[in-house]
């Protein structure tokens, strides 16, 4: 992830939801150090001490870094002010490192949800191919069958690091992929700055005062709200339900500089490993997200 403040609101939502084991910080929206950073604190502020943030890729594979000050700010987190004490400057295993140790470590499949640049997966796996097999699911937040964001044609995650797409894309590996043809659809209302404060706790502070801030920066945000691009990730590994899906086989433009991370579905088939998501059940998913907000913080 690359909080960023749709990142820390998926964060939140998975530890509500499901057993989280670590998170890996990736360059995106912030510099790698910054997204990191945001993670802990976030981590901390939920009372979450205990899972660990590994720093991961600081620029894209063959690129350099693209980031999305414009939207959330100098720090990545811009509008709160987070005032714990950062953790320790105990600076646990890399994100490859620690990769590694869990993929041996962890007896069963591997869940993945990724909501950011895709940089610290292909980077892993193209350095450990054994590994791929043991993915059940890999959930992202990323590209667009039609309009694009940071350019008309490309997503941002897929237009920072559009190599790492493109390979991940190609393994084969059981990937769903959120982008925004539904991040588009379901907009959080601006009535959830009151529902944010309405929890009563620092969580419920540190999520208005951040998401007033997005509401005023996020370029897609309209008077009915704004996009949570990477909480539908969170919804789409929980409940896939909730969406319609695409079996298709995908291509990500690398070489065009004006398509440049611009996703193209080559085929369709009912055998493809990539199913892309296409509809969203909006009242269904805000419903769920609300419940695991208010029953985890
Ligand atoms: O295009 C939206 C994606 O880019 C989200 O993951 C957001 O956090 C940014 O990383
Ligand atoms: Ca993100």
């Amino acid at each position: 992830m690359d909080p960023g403040h749709d990142d820390a609101l998926a964060l939140l939502v998975a530890l509500a939801s499901l057993k989280v084991k670590g998170v890996t910080a990736v360059c995106g929206n912030q510099t790698v150090d910054k997204t990191a950073r945001n993670a802990r604190r976030v981590l901390d502020l939920a009372h979450y001490e205990e899972i660990s943030v590994h720093q991961g890729a600081d620029r894209p594979l063959f690129r350099p870094l693209v980031t999305a000050a414009h939207v959330h700010g100098s720090s990545g987190l811009d509008g709160y002010h987070f005032h714990l004490r950062d953790r320790e400057k105990t600076i646990p295993a890399d994100a490859q490192q620690w990769l590694e140790c869990e993929f041996t470590q962890e007896p069963g499949d591997i869940a993945w949800i990724a909501t950011g640049p895709l940089t610290n997966v292909a980077a892993f796996l193209m350095g450990h191919r054994e590994f791929v097999p043991r993915i059940k699911k890999l959930t992202v937040m990323g590209g667009a069958l039609n309009h694009g964001n940071i350019t008309p044609y490309a997503e941002f995650n897929f237009y920072v690091d559009p190599d790492a797409a493109h390979w991940v894309l190609a393994q084969g590996i059981p990937i769903q992929l959120v982008g925004l043809d539904v991040t588009h659809k379901a907009l959080l209302a601006p009535d959830a700055l009151e529902r944010f404060v309405s929890f009563g706790s620092e969580i419920g502070l540190m999520l208005h005062d951040l998401f007033a801030f997005y509401f005023k920066h996020e370029p897609n945000a309209v008077p009915q709200g704004v996009p949570v691009h990477d909480v539908l990730a969170v919804g789409a590994m929980v409940h896939p339900e909730f969406f319609a899906w695409r079996r298709v086989n995908l291509t990500v433009e690398r070489c065009d500089e004006k398509y440049r991370g611009q996703m193209t579905v080559v085929s369709e088939s009912a055998r493809a490993a990539t199913q892309v998501a296409v509809d969203v059940d909006v009242a269904r998913f805000f419903e769920w997200m609300w419940a695991m907000l208010a029953n985890g913080f």
